[in-house]
């Protein structure tokens, strides 16, 4: 790997960067962030290396996605952004007359500050991949099934079914199935809004007393978990828990989550919430490695 000195960060993400700094046997450096009064933001910065590696959450997106540029900048020499959750993925078409296409602009934005960027299972609907969209910086995607498998394949013993919200999670379901040996089914869903979803079972599906391990990239709202453990319960599971990348619900979500009888939400560290307990750092640490050659 080529000599990096240090992993840089934002006081915010000093946690999960250290765990990635440690991984890798370097420190990790704070990037400075002050807030003017009327809600710019400084960032100031320095390195040594030729190749600077920024580590930051972009929850929040709105904001975090500036300063990251802004840190992007300061360290010069187009950084390699490890940001493990990709926002503004999702609105990659224009679904109504006269919509911006957030995921292209995004992308640009990114694609032209960065020489590489470091992410975990990026919400892609209708696009194969990240690689053309942040052109011409080089994409570096770790699959939620990666992650995800570990960590199911220790709990093998009473063999859950894991449980995909929507068609569009049938491909990292596969994975699952081939490295784990787990059985899967999806959902069908149809959202027609921010907290409205209609979602159907396989026809005929029978859980019997079974555990039920739903699967998301994405929990925002819960109303899709919220709809997807009724189901499942209806047809007959034991118990009903999930298993989310990117927890972006709040607390009133994860109110709604239990009183659906979800019982445990495990997720990972991509962003900042009480339940983010899964790291990434080794996932990152091995795919840093593979970009800096
Ligand atoms: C949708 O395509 C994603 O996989 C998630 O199911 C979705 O983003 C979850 O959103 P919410 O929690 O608001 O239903």
């Amino acid at each position: 790997m080529t000599e990096l000195s240090c992993i840089h960060a934002f006081e915010r993400d000093l946690s999960p960067a250290s765990a990635l700094a440690t991984a890798l046997g370097v420190p990790v450096r704070t990037v400075a962030l002050h807030r003017f009064p009327d809600g710019e933001s400084l960032v100031r910065s320095t390195t040594e290396d030729a190749r600077p590696v920024l580590y930051c959450r972009l929850d929040h997106p709105n904001e975090r996605l500036i300063e990251a540029l802004l840190a992007a900048d300061a360290l010069g020499g187009k950084p390699v952004l490890v940001a493990p959750y990709l926002p503004y993925m999702r609105q990659d078409i224009a679904f109504h007359p006269g919509e911006a296409v957030s995921q292209r602009v995004v992308s640009r934005l990114l694609g032209g500050a960065v020489s590489a960027l470091v992410t975990v299972a990026p919400h892609l609907h209708r696009t194969a991949t990240l690689d053309p969209l942040i052109a011409p910086a080089r994409a570096i995607v770790i699959p939620a099934a990666d992650v995800l498998a570990p960590l199911l394949r220790d709990e093998a013993a009473d063999r859950p079914v894991l449980v995909g919200p929507d068609g569009e999670s049938a491909p990292a379901l596969l994975r699952l199935v081939e490295l784990t040996g787990f059985e899967a089914l999806h959902l069908t869903k149809t959202r027609s809004g921010d907290r409205e979803v209609a979602a159907t079972l396989p026809p005929g599906t029978a859980l019997e007393g079974r555990r039920a391990v739903l699967i998301d990239d994405i929990c925002s709202t819960g109303t899709t978990l919220t709809e997807a453990a009724r189901l499942l319960y209806a047809a007959g599971a034991g118990s009903v828990e999930a298993i989310v990348i990117h927890p972006l619900f709040d607390a009133a979500a994860a109110s709604r989550l239990r009183a659906a009888g979800i019982r445990r939400i495990r997720a990972t560290d991509s962003v900042a919430h009480d339940a983010g307990r899964i790291p990434l750092a080794p996932f990152l640490a091995a795919a840093l490695r593979e970009c800096l050659p």
